[in-house]
């Protein structure tokens, strides 16, 4: 079988979504779980965007050293040179660098005629080339370019050095049959086409995305340009997930392998959706809370006789366990430890305790626990900064005949202190309260809930980002209560914001634990 090439952008046109922005130490974080997945090539950022995207991609390149560390340029000098000084130090850099080639973008753009674009787009190969013989084009809105024009400017960039010539669908426009064949003919019309691996980077504008992408690869394209979870400007991209899957599935008729270690695509997902806060949709195919859920009778009948009846992909193959309910309130220390081990973490005996803890407390209030909740008092007990504020006491009233009000008592620092406010709601009313007694003057970036777990006593788990004077923290809570789950989300944030001002220097991995 052939090998595809999985080009993951996430970090790059996945952090174009509306929101979706990552800071350095997220990036990095989620650079290092995309290596573990296997991708090939990670698209680290654009660094002449801005010299946060410059530092966050450089900290990649100096951390990641099995897959390509990717940088995108426009087709100049100064861009190449920025992404360069961010890439130089990687193990196995790539310049990505790209030119529009459809005659809208030449025209009303780039005002540039189709000669001026051939010259620019061979002269950043050429110049990219010169710094290192790991060279991607792109020819942006190449769906909608001429094909005849679209095989002369990637001859050209063939010709100056590009090894990577890369066919958007920028604007998701294609039909998969339609680009299908655009593949097919660039590969058989491009003069030595045969020099460089042919990649097609599909947007979701018309949902066809991954169906688009899969056309392309079996037209002959080698390199498949995706996100996790599909995240990506406007309507997404190719999701990471749906095609890797579908090449895995289907791997008989159709023939193709990819290094990716299927296990870790539902960890990444999570890490994604937790680190951006956009929360998969339960449709989602292949990740999503209902991807392997059976509702109707006649299907769990089925399922439960032989799961194959109504399942096409075994949920462990993903990185699901197949036994979701894991431990109950009757189950002991050493059922939870050997469980965290399952997981991959290894703890001390003080964090052990400390953990089994507050498993015990939320196997109190709910019937069972699943790896999911697990995952999230890992995050909250050990991954946690030290605690400036802390949560005792959170008392809401709330409904249609009463004003929304949060009584709240904190320990800041130790000392108790206890307040009451209002709020148009319960959650603006507990944020409010706390806002009074901690004195802060973030501003509320990003609130998003989520259900961890199916049932009426799931978790909610919910995700803020805050921002104050330049610095940006991401907070998390769970609890069966969402009013406490905000509260203290709202709580985890500060104590991360506050925890970054008093340690500049503390490393970018360290920001996001
Ligand atoms: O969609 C697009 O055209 C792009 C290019 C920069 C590859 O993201
Ligand atoms: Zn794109």
């Amino acid at each position: 079988m052939e090998q595809i090439k999985i080009f993951d952008t996430t970090l790059r046109d996945g952090e174009q979504s509306p929101g979706a922005s990552m800071n350095a130490a997220e990036k990095l974080r989620l650079a290092r779980q995309l290596e573990k997945l296997g991708v090939n090539a990670i698209e680290a950022g654009f660094p002449a965007a801005s010299t946060g995207d410059f530092d966050a991609v450089k900290q990649i390149a100096a951390n990641i050293h099995q897959a390509e560390v990717t940088a995108l340029a426009r087709a100049s000098k100064d861009d190449i040179d920025k992404a360069w000084g961010a890439i130089q130090d990687a193990a196995k850099p790539r310049i990505h660098t790209f030119l529009a080639t459809s005659d809208i973008h030449m025209q009303h753009k780039l005002r540039m005629n189709r000669d001026q674009v051939v010259e620019a787009a061979a002269a950043a190969v050429k110049y990219a080339k010169s710094l290192t013989p790991n060279v991607e084009f792109s020819a942006e809105d190449g769906s909608r370019s001429d094909r005849d024009f679209l095989c002369r400017v990637f001859g050209a960039a063939i010709e100056a050095g590009a090894t990577t010539v890369n066919l958007p669908d920028t604007v998701g426009y294609a039909m998969p049959d339609e680009f299908g064949e655009l593949v097919a003919y660039v590969i058989r019309h491009t003069p030595n086409i045969h020099r460089a691996v042919v990649s097609v980077h599909c947007h979701n504008d018309l949902g066809l995305a991954t169906a688009n992408t899969l056309a392309g690869i079996k037209a002959g394209a080698r390199q498949a340009e995706v996100t996790i979870n599909g995240i990506g400007e406007r309507a997404g991209n190719t999701s990471l997930e749906e095609l890797v899957m579908g090449l895995y599935t289907r791997r008989e008729m159709l023939g193709f392998t990819t290094s990716i270690q299927t296990r870790e695509i539902f960890p990444t997902s999570r890490l994604v959706s937790m680190i951006t806060g956009i929360v998969v949709q339960p449709n989602k195919a292949v990740v999503g809370a209902n991807a392997f859920a059976h509702e109707a009778g006649i299907h769990q009948d089925g399922v439960l006789k032989n799961r194959m009846t109504y399942e096409i992909m075994e949920p462990e193959t993903i990185g699901l366990s197949s036994n979701r309910l894991v431990l109950g309130k009757h189950s002991g220390r050493h059922a939870f430890k050997q469980k965290l081990a399952d997981m991959g973490y290894e703890l001390s005996e003080s964090d052990l305790n400390r953990l089994f803890d507050r498993f015990k407390g939320l196997a109190d209030k709910r019937k069972e626990i699943l790896d999911e909740d697990i995952e999230v008092l890992v995050a909250e007990e050990i991954l946690r900064v030290p605690d400036t504020y802390q949560l005792d006491y959170l008392n809401v009233v709330s409904g249609t005949m009463a004003v929304p009000t949060a009584t709240v008592k904190l320990k800041i620092n130790g000392e108790t202190a206890q307040s009451a406010g209002f709020g148009v709601g319960p959650i603006d009313a507990a944020f409010n309260t706390i806002a009074k007694m901690t004195g802060t003057t973030s501003k509320l970036l990003r609130f998003s809930v989520n259900a961890i777990s199916g049932g009426m006593d799931a978790q909610g788990e919910v995700t803020v980002r805050l921002q104050e004077n330049g610095l940006v923290a991401l907070g998390k809570g769970a609890d069966p209560d969402i009013i406490t789950a905000s509260a203290k989300a709202f709580l985890n944030g500060l104590n991360r914001l506050e925890y970054m001002k008093r340690n500049p220097s503390i490393s970018a991995e360290e920001r996001v634990l």
